[in-house]
């Protein structure tokens, strides 16, 4: 794989979902801390993500976010929250974990933050410079710049080629500007797009540099949202390997609410199927909660070891729904060592109870052993031609076994 990175999907926290406009350098820094205390770092979560606000506002009413946007060189400049932004890469590698970052292609970002239009190179400078890992780079207000606002788009598009000669498309254009500036850094910078699965996404993410991308709209706390989601993961799901992550959008875990906080609105049944389900799409996970109001249920749901292994597998399929019984839906992903994760989701209100009969839908024969992921027990030893086993998988629920052949 040469220089590839991210070769299994990023693990973190993301700012957005819990802080959106009020983050803050000082937010920031305990999210940080807060990963260390519970633990979390010794599971593998590792990313402490900024999005949108660490720059300066055009419209905000909030002084503390409506400085210069740019100094008189043409470097960005944070906003007075931030300040100081090599202090805190700095801060959170010397907890032993990565910092990340955000812009938009456009001359904004979604909340009206200056963006990296026309200074791509110079910003991806600048976040090497100050230490950054990662950057997530939102479309945004690029579509303005498509139909001919602000001005006249620096980047002709017959400028640049796209797989050998063709015309570069207008959503993959912003992405290969900002994917080849980031190659040119002398350190390593995941590179996640966010348009939203525009133009099929996940076929030539990795030709502009991309490790991840989102392919769905804003994930909100609600089971309506979640469920969306997931269903609309599928036609992605062959393209998913090492260092090309599909992305359903943030974990909606823990406390919320876009600067307005409270628990998820997600049951607990519902939140065990959310991580299952992105574990088994293989996600990257970006919990959205404020970290230092994790509860103990939220702790649990993000520890258990032998569920997050699923996502990390190095194999780096995601699974994909072999079969639906009414509103109950099996996924299955095949692991590195030919064993088979099977989620059997329940999207349906109804409690479903299924004598799973068909053991091919592993893809297994012969003896199977049956684990149980999110009680880390061994449940059964099946013959796979003749053995059933029953199942029950509560209402917006979730039965998470891994299968392996062998006693
Ligand atoms: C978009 C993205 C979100 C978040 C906001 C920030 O809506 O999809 O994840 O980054 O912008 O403004």
């Amino acid at each position: 794989c040469g220089d590839r990175i991210a070769l299994t999907p990023p693990m973190g926290w993301n700012s957005w979902n819990c802080f959106a406009d009020q983050v803050s350098a000082d937010k920031v820094k305990k999210a940080a801390e807060a990963m260390i205390k519970s633990g979390l770092v010794d599971h593998g979560w590792t990313y402490i993500n900024i999005d949108d606000f660490w720059q300066n506002n055009r419209d905000s009413k909030d002084q503390s976010i409506r400085g210069k946007l740019r100094d008189d060189e043409g470097n960005i400049v944070p906003n007075s929250r931030f300040g100081d932004m090599k202090g805190l890469a700095n801060y959170v590698h010397g907890l032993g974990l990565k910092a990340g970052l955000y812009s938009s292609p456009g001359p904004w970002t979604c909340g009206g933050c200056v963006g990296s239009y026309g200074y791509e190179k110079q910003d991806a400078k600048m976040y090497a410079e100050w230490g950054f890992d990662y950057l997530k780079y939102d479309w945004c207000s690029y579509g303005g710049v498509i139909d001919g606002m602000p001005g006249n788009d620096p980047y002709k598009v017959s400028s640049l080629s796209y797989k050998g000669g063709n015309q570069l498309p207008t959503a993959v254009k912003p992405f290969r500007v900002m994917g080849d500036a980031l190659k040119q850094q002398p350190r390593d910078i995941v590179f996640s797009l966010c348009q939203y699965g525009m133009s099929d996404v996940w076929k030539w993410g990795d030709s502009v540099g991309g490790s991840l991308w989102r392919t769905t709209n804003d994930i909100t706390d609600t089971w309506t949202s979640v469920k969306n989601i997931v269903l609309m993961q599928d036609k992605a799901a062959t393209d998913a390997k090492p260092g090309n992550w599909n992305d359903p959008d943030m974990l909606v875990v823990g406390t919320v609410g876009w600067g307005n906080p409270h628990p998820s609105k997600l049951r607990p049944d519902e939140q065990y199927l959310h991580f299952s389900l992105w574990c088994l799409f293989s996600a990257p996970l970006l919990i959205g909660c404020d970290m230092e109001k994790l509860d103990d249920f939220t702790l649990n749901l993000l520890t258990n070891d032998e569920v997050i292994a699923i996502d990390q597998d190095p194999l780096g399929k995601q699974a994909t729904c072999v079969k639906t019984i009414g509103e109950l839906r099996i996924y299955v992903k095949e692991l590195e060592d030919g064993s088979r994760a099977v989620g059997f989701c329940n999207l349906g209100i109804e409690k479903a109870d299924i004598s799973y009969r068909d053991f091919n839908i592993t893809g297994l024969k012969g003896r199977l052993r049956v684990r149980d992921l999110w009680r880390q027990k061994d449940i059964a030893s099946i013959d796979s031609r003749k053995d059933s086993l029953q199942l029950h998988v509560p209402a917006h629920g979730v039965v998470l076994y891994k299968f392996t052949t062998g006693k």
